[in-house]
């Protein structure tokens, strides 16, 4: 097999630094506690790690709200602890890539703080100011987070542009100096060592520099509404395509691709770094595979069900888009969706269902990204205070619910729970001791751990139990890598009874060929091999029975069975 670059290779784990392990015992997560938790990481045998940001932030949006570039949040350590972290990660033949916020800084941060503070202060035209048309702002845009996308700032009576919270002013990168000091910052970096970046939020980069008025013809809060009544795909559709409209001129401008491109070229002078961009959008590959080098397929994490018929949709539609020699890049779930198990699992065989999706994102084709504590089966956390909720998003929502539409506080918290991100972003669950082995008994965790930590979910006792999930993910993922075919094979999905999903992954010429069939339906389900194959050798399996017949061999798959095994031609 033709070497493939590290990162087509690998499976990706992201770490939220805060929710990691606290290793000094107040309450937040920190870089010494992934230090000491990296034997861990290796022995699950992942090959990389995205951490979510590390920057110095007032932490108002789960630390995407920078307030310094250049240092380390002081809860979280110092730049000592950040190179130690890297070098400690490198020694075990692992990667690190690090997040990189692109759109816009905190309000804290120094650029804003000398941009706000005069008309003519040399820092000015790195944010967006205009000035607003009758009292009113520069136009009718909305923030992604609800509400006007301007704020008055009475000091120097002109608005500032922010897609997210008013906290998070967008960077002006139409100001050559605003580019070279991200750039520089890139560098900083990269010269420290890292990886590479998962870009944030690329396509909110640029936006419509004559500030034309959208006209979405429906306000945020009309289509909030009409989302929250969408149940059938349809529905769904025209919402989305209302937002669409709606955020038009701030999404996704022709201008951020030029703006990637010199990114790459920046990346590409360092040997073996990769971009991974926060956007699901083909066109970010680029015309010539030359600007982001894994664009992540959030449609197949975004399907209401994961079933084999809406898989193989978002597989056929996904392959055909993709550019020649882009690599996909799957994922099932991270800091801005409800855990896994949450969406897509029923009733209380978690264990086999969470096996059933990691087997699948093991073997599609594409890198894999895991999202922490998803290897034991963590679940998203209840809230049942509205003063417990961090997440913006939830908080509009819940205002908007009370205010606006008059609804009781309790309905509003319900509503506003649907949208929470904070539920998932819970501390990691060590062991069944007091506050999971996260931080000391005695400590206040940031957010609540979930109480299934005392039930088996949780490193400790899943690392005894052999047929623990955690267990599961780790002979999986050493399957991956021992059978290059399932990395880079040619993929094609077969006939397959209703209820599962089966396919091939084969280099031509073989003589023998991967097949992977997922039972994921409720009831069991029989899998005949085509007539002309049988089977070889079974390379992992879970709830299966093999048949080996005269006429055809056959797989009887219960629910959530798993097999993976190689085929050869019979006749
Ligand atoms: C995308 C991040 O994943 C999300 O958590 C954050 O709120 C927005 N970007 C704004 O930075
Ligand atoms: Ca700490």
């Amino acid at each position: 097999m033709k070497k493939l670059e590290w990162w087509k290779r690998a499976v990706f784990y992201q770490i939220c630094p805060r929710s990691f392990a606290d290793s000094n015992g107040d309450g937040i997560g920190d870089l010494k506690g992934i230090i000491q938790h990296l034997d861990y990481l290796q022995d699950l045998g992942i090959d990389a790690v995205w951490m979510t940001p590390h920057y110095p932030s007032p932490f108002l949006d789960f630390g995407y709200d920078v307030s310094d570039y250049l240092s380390v949040a002081p809860e979280y350590g110092n730049l000592e602890d950040f190179k130690r972290l890297l070098s400690e990660v490198h020694s075990r033949g692992l990667y690190l890539i690090i997040d990189f916020v692109l759109n816009h800084t905190s309000d804290k941060h120094s650029w804003f703080v000398e941009s706000r503070s005069s008309l003519i202060n040399p820092k000015r035209d790195w944010y967006i100011w205009r000035n607003g048309r009758n009292n009113e702002p520069p136009n009718n845009w909305y923030s992604w987070f609800g509400g006007p996308a301007w704020e008055f700032d009475p000091f120097t009576r002109q608005y500032y542009y922010h897609f997210f919270m008013k906290q998070q002013p967008d960077l002006n990168w139409r100001n050559p100096e605003v580019k070279q000091a991200m750039i520089d910052t890139m560098r900083y970096w990269l010269e420290i060592g890292v990886d590479g970046f998962r870009l944030d939020a690329i396509g909110m980069v640029y936006e419509d520099s004559k500030l034309t008025n959208q006209e979405s013809g429906m306000s945020q809060l009309g289509l909030y509404q009409l989302s929250r009544r969408a149940k059938t795909g349809h529905q769904r559709r025209v919402a989305a395509r209302i937002s669409n409209k709606m955020f038009r001129y701030q999404m996704d401008l022709p201008d951020n691709h030029g703006l990637m491109r010199e990114l790459r070229n920046v990346v590409d002078e360092y040997p073996n770094k990769v971009l991974v961009g926060e956007t699901e959008l083909m066109n970010y590959y680029g015309l010539d595979n030359d600007e982001i080098h894994l664009i992540f397929n959030f449609p197949l994490m975004r399907l209401i069900k994961l079933t084999p018929s809406s898989i193989r949709q978002n597989q056929y539609r996904r392959l055909k888009q993709l550019p020649n020699d882009a690599w996909p890049c799957n994922t099932l779930g991270n800091h801005d969706t409800s855990r896994i198990l949450n969406r897509y699992g029923y009733g209380n065989n978690h264990c086999a269902m969470g096996r059933l999706f990691l087997a699948l994102l093991l073997t599609l084709p594409g890198t894999p990204f895991l999202y922490y504590g998803e290897e034991i089966g963590m679940m998203d956390i209840s809230i049942d205070n509205v003063k417990n909720i961090f997440d913006e998003i939830a908080l509009w929502t819940y205002r908007m619910e009370v205010e606006e539409l008059g609804n009781s506080e309790g309905e509003a918290l319900k509503s506003a729970l649907i949208a929470a991100r904070d539920k998932s972003r819970n501390p990691m669950q060590w062991d069944n001791s007091i506050n999971g082995g996260f931080c000391p008994p005695h400590a206040k965790p940031w957010l609540p751990i979930h109480p299934n930590h005392f039930n088996g979910v949780n490193v400790d006792e899943q690392t005894k139990d052999p047929q623990s999930l955690l267990n599961s993910y780790r002979l999986l993922i050493r399957i991956r890598k021992k059978n290059p075919a399932l990395i880079n094979g040619d993929f094609r999905i077969i006939k397959s009874p209703k209820g599962c999903l089966a396919f091939f992954r084969e280099v031509p010429g073989k003589k023998y060929k991967y097949l992977i069939v997922l039972n994921m339906g409720k009831i069991t389900n029989t899998y005949k091999l085509p007539h002309s194959y049988e089977m070889n050798e079974t390379i992992y399996s879970a709830n299966i029975k093999e048949e080996r017949n005269k006429e055809s061999d056959v797989i009887h798959l219960a629910p959530y069975g798993i097999y993976i095994g190689l085929i050869r031609r019979s006749r």
